[in-house]
């Protein structure tokens, strides 16, 4: 399934150039697939994963739980060096001791995540948290400023996105096989609301770092997009200034 020995080169011959851990950062809008892609990615090298979007959301779900709101500033800062958040093995978020990892897949804790994320002075207040995941032998990260503020030295940058139709089409799928009821224009009308709030706020919004190569998966499987990353990520690391195109 992965480009031939790319596993294995990575995690024998090390990164001897490197002084940090290195990243390869992947972003991209929401139910694009980074996360799915990241986390394979992550597993087939050793690596470790993060997966920002989730410190976002925790953050918000303290908030609609605890009664701040998702605007006040100040409020949420108190609150995020606060939190005790702690990730498992299977994407599962613990908060304080008790299991959150569905009660962040709620689209409602993603709305409140994309507002209270427009905040600078959040981001600045989750920044140090998402930097503490580098660590050796290195960190696959996705979010929507991980090439562009988090790692801007990381030495793979993707862009993963899809069509909204597409994204869409995912998302109730996801929803439909969990049991839960869905309606794919709303979720198009949502994920469309919440690309605008990302890609349009101040402060790190989504777009496309200069130096992120572009990836679509509208028409690619995830494994196709897990094999691109990772023949990417050989390419650079061991004939590095090669692989500059796409
Ligand atoms: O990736 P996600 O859907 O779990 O992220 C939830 C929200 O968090 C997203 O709408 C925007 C915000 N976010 C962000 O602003 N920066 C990140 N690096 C990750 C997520």
């Amino acid at each position: 399934m992965w480009p031939a020995g790319a596993c294995s080169l990575l995690k024998q011959q090390g990164i001897p150039m490197m002084q940090q851990a290195p990243v390869i950062a992947i972003d991209g809008p929401t139910a694009s697939g980074k996360g799915t892609v990241a986390a394979l990615v992550a597993e087939a090298l050793g690596w470790h994963l993060l997966d920002s979007g989730a410190i976002y959301r925790v953050l918000a779900w303290a908030a609609l739980t605890r009664g701040v709101a998702v605007d006040d500033g100040p409020a949420l800062c108190r609150l995020a060096a606060a939190l005790d958040i702690r990730f498992l093995p299977g994407s599962r978020v613990m908060l304080d001791g008790g299991e959150v990892t569905e009660d962040l897949r709620r689209e409602e804790t993603g709305n409140a995540a994309s507002r209270l994320a427009s905040l600078p002075d959040v981001r600045e207040a989750l920044l140090q948290r998402q930097r503490d995941f580098r660590q050796a032998p290195g960190l696959v990260a996705d979010g929507r400023d991980m090439a562009s503020v988090v790692f801007p030295d990381a030495f793979l940058k993707i862009f993963l996105t899809a069509s909204v139709e597409a994204r869409a089409e995912r998302r109730y799928k996801q929803l439909i096989d969990k049991g839960m009821s869905a309606n794919i224009e709303r979720l198009s009308a949502d994920l469309r609301e919440r690309d605008a709030r990302d890609m349009s706020r101040a402060v790190a919004p989504l777009k496309q770092a200069e130096d992120a190569l572009l990836l679509d998966t509208t028409a690619r499987s995830i494994e196709q997009a897990v094999q691109f990353v990772l023949m990417h990520a050989t390419q650079r690391l061991h004939h590095p200034g090669e692989s500059r195109q796409v």
